[in-house]
Formats: C-alpha cells, sequence, structure tokens
C-alpha cells in the first residue's frame, strides 16, 4: 500500500481540547455517517450515546489525513465499538446500513423537522411524531395550541432553515452595533458561536456584548432589544437574565450557577433588497451598501410614526448577489406570508457579560459544543477544577482563577492554546 499510512504513529490525545480541530478535515465521509447516528441518539435522548458518536467523529476530524482502512485507527482514543463498526462498514462498503437505515426512518425525519421548528425541542417533537404528526404541515392542521416562539418559528420555518451566510451575519453585526453604541457608547460587541471559529454559514449569529467599565453592562439587554424593536428590527425576542427579571418582576431571584448572563433569543428582520449593488458572497471582496428601506410595506414606519423623525438612520439593506440570493428569494417567494418580500427571517442570539468574565464568556460561547463539553470535562477530571462561562475555579487551591483572555484560561487548565478556528470539534 502507498506510505503515509501509518497514520496512529503518532500518538492523539483523547481530550478533543487538546487537539487541533479544523472546519475542513479529511474524513468528512465519516464523520458525516457518525454525525447521523449521534443526532438520532440526541433526538432520542440519549445524550451518552449522542456524546459518544460525537467525540468519535471530533477525533477524526483532528486527523491529520484520510483514513483508508481500520487497521490505521489501532490505537486511537475516542473510537468505542459501536463507533470503529460504523467506520470500518463505511470504509470497505462505502455506506453504513445503520446510517442508511436510521436517516431514512420515518421518525428521523420526522424528529428532524419538527425540531427544525424554532421554540420546539425533542421532547415536544416526540410527543407529536407518536399522535402522527410527521412535519409542519401536519402540525398546522392539527390544531394545538402553540407557544408565541413555535407560532414564529412555524410561520418563518423555510427561510429560518435555510443557512445564515457569513455576510448576512456581519450586517446583523453592523446592526447590533449600532443599537449597542445606542444606548451605551464604549460598549464592545464581539462575533462569537460558529462564525468565530471560522464557518461560512450558520443556524444562527450570535453576539457577546461587554462594557470596559465593570457595572455599566448591567441591564443593558433590555435597552438594545427595545432600540431593535423600536427601529422594527425584531419579529421575536425572548430576553432573560437578572435585571430584566428585577425590572420586570420585583425583587431579584437568587442567582443560580447557570449561565447569569442578560441574553436575548431573537429572530431580526434583516433586508435583502437588491438595488443595483453589489455584494459578493464566496471568496471575493465583500461591501456592504447601507440604502434606506422605507419603501418596503413591511417596515416599521407604518407602525411606528416617530422612526422618521428619529436620528437613527433607518434599516440598512443588505445586497446579496448569486446562489445564496437566489435560494433566499426561492424561500421568501413561497413563504406563507404576503407573497414575495423583501428581507428574510434570522435566529440571532445575544449575550452580555461583565467585563472581568468576558474571557470566559467568550471562551464558552465560541464553541463548538463538543469543544466546550470537553474543556469541562478536562478542567474538572484533570484539574480538579471548574470552568463556566464566568469562573474557573480551583478545587484543590479553594480559589478563584482570573483571567482576561482565552489565553491565559487555557495557560490555567494546562492546555496548549487552540484557536478559535482549531475549535471545530
Ligand atoms: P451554528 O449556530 O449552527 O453555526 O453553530 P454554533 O456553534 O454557533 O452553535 P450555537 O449558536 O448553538 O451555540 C454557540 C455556542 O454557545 C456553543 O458553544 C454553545 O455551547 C454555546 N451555548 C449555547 N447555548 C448556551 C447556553 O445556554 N449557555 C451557555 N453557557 N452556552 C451556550
Ligand atoms: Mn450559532
Ligand atoms: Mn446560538
Amino acid at each position: 500500500e502507498k506510505p503515509g499510512l501509518e497514520l496512529a504513529v503518532v500518538s492523539v490525545p483523547s481530550y478533543a481540547c487538546q487537539r487541533h480541530t479544523p472546519l475542513l478535515h479529511h474524513n468528512t465521509i465519516l464523520t458525516d455517517a457518525l454525525s447521523i447516528l449521534a443526532e438520532n441518539a440526541e433526538l432520542s435522548e440519549n445524550e451518552g450515546r449522542g456524546v459518544a458518536f460525537r467525540r468519535a467523529a471530533a477525533l477524526l476530524k483532528s486527523l491529520p489525513q484520510e483514513v483508508r482502512g481500520a487497521e490505521q485507527l489501532r490505537g486511537l482514543p475516542c473510537l468505542g465499538e459501536h463507533s470503529l463498526r460504523v467506520i470500518k462498514e463505511v470504509l470497505e462498503d462505502g455506506v453504513s446500513h445503520e446510517v442508511e437505515t436510521t436517516m431514512h426512518s420515518e421518525q428521523f425525519k420526522a424528529m428532524k423537522a419538527l425540531t427544525g421548528i424554532f421554540g420546539v425541542g425533542a421532547k415536544t417533537a416526540d410527543r407529536w411524531f407518536r399522535e402522527g404528526i410527521h412535519n409542519p404541515s401536519n402540525l398546522q392542521r392539527s390544531g394545538h395550541t402553540l407557544n408565541r416562539a413555535q407560532r414564529i418559528g412555524l410561520k418563518y420555518y423555510d427561510e429560518l432553515n435555510l443557512p445564515v451566510t457569513k455576510p448576512e451575519a456581519v450586517a446583523i453585526g453592523q446592526i447590533v452595533e449600532r443599537a449597542v453604541h445606542a444606548v451605551l457608547p464604549g460598549a464592545e460587541i464581539t462575533l462569537i458561536g460558529g462564525f468565530r471559529r471560522g464557518k461560512q454559514t450558520g443556524h444562527d449569529v450570535d453576539f457577546l456584548i461587554t462594557h470596559p467599565d465593570e457595572g455599566r453592562e448591567e441591564g443593558l439587554m433590555p435597552k438594545v432589544v427595545s432600540w431593535l424593536e423600536a427601529q422594527g428590527f425584531l419579529l421575536y425576542q425572548k430576553t432573560t437574565g437578572n435585571s430584566y427579571l428585577e425590572s420586570k418582576e420585583g425583587p431579584a431571584r437568587p442567582a443560580s450557577n447557570m449561565d447569569r448572563f442578560e441574553r436575548c433569543f431573537s429572530i431580526f428582520r434583516l433586508s435583502t433588497d437588491n438595488e443595483g449593488r453589489e455584494i459578493q458572497t464566496g471568496d471575493g471582496p465583500q461591501t456592504y451598501s447601507p440604502t434606506l428601506t422605507n419603501t418596503d410595506p413591511h417596515t416599521h414606519s407604518d407602525t411606528h410614526p416617530h422612526s422618521k423623525t428619529d436620528s437613527h438612520p433607518l434599516p440598512q439593506t443588505l445586497v446579496v448577489v448569486g446562489d445564496h440570493a437566489q435560494k433566499v428569494s426561492r424561500v421568501l417567494g413561497h413563504s406563507q406570508c404576503s407573497g414575495p418580500r423583501s428581507w428574510r427571517a434570522v435566529r440571532v442570539d445575544l449575550v452580555v457579560s461583565p467585563y472581568s468574565q468576558f474571557a470566559f464568556a467568550l471562551l464558552g460561547w465560541t464553541g463548538s459544543k463538543l469543544f466546550e463539553r470537553e474543556l469541562r470535562r478536562w478542567a474538572v477530571h484533570e484539574k480538579a477544577m471548574t470552568l463556566s462561562s464566568h469562573a474557573l475555579y480551583d478545587r484543590k487551591r479553594m480559589q478563584y482563577l482570573r483571567a482576561s483572555s482565552e489565553e491565559e484560561i487555557f495557560a490555567h487548565l494546562g492546555l496548549e492554546y487552540i484557536p478559535p478556528c482549531d475549535r471545530n470539534a
């Protein structure tokens, strides 16, 4: 056989947070197969099984070359019996019977379609599936009472399942920046989640907001949300966080150990008007053209008479050309709303963190989900430390370890620094 097949000679560390995992790797056929099984396990609420498949896939993603035979996998960590069996099958037959069966099963297809509705989790989807509801149209006709998130999720089903592109993420970022700076000058906005890891598309866009003067960030989210709402940028929002609860529901609640940041799950209304200007998607240079869009009958100017006299500029227009634009307009053209329109719905997550916790929040919200899980597992099992998106606690020295950068957190944990683009585990 060809040289270079002795792939396992270099030892591969067993925690994903010890490895570089780029977005593009050499074993996509294998990792796609394992991801289906992971997804199926997660949809069946079998978390342990899901993690096992995810760990096996992440190991393959970190390998420096394509695996061509099962013998190359000897000595590698993270590959359980089940994952190995699937890998061998794919290597030998090109497909795995189990993966094919799973992919084409009514249950898997239905669970994917139903959990693809914003606001619908595995539990709800499973209940509906067992009532014979297999897709959004079944649900629509079922007469089930839906909550506000689910109603919005159903209404914008197609476009919320259309990937968000990098140019769209950048355009959303400009809107978020305007909103944040309007209510708190000097605040800093960072793109987090998959886009920070270098992904070219995402299921949403995630932002972390902070201010160098600790304390200034308190209560920021409701103000940002009000500004966005007044400008007509929001189709949906659900804000959670201490200050919000204080202002809306009286005395502060006991703080939990869980994420206590101010957060906002939202759906933005992003203009996609093409008024002769150009934006290139793909590899070319990207330029953005702010234009006024108050001719759009859907804009807020109908319902918010103040907006025209407002000193803030009107919603910015994103002009996208090429393949993605065609896909977007096809979906918008077929939407159940009022015919073709010049904006699309985009899922956006906003998080506000105090400056002293910024590095932890940045690390915790950049992902990937498996990379985060592995960091926390490493901290507990190898270092007797507890890592969260707020802090790092050393249980032996019984003290919190401060950090003002991700590099410092990796150093505290005794790990080589892994840049965001290599956290795609
Ligand atoms: P796409 O959006 O599909 O491109 O992938 P993504 O990696 O951006 O995923 P997502 O937006 O779901 O999450 C981004 C990061 O935020 C991930 O690392 C998650 O682990 C993290 N995250 C999501 N929800 C929570 C949460 O409730 N608490 C904390 N601490 N982290 C979260
Ligand atoms: Mn994301
Ligand atoms: Mn998100």
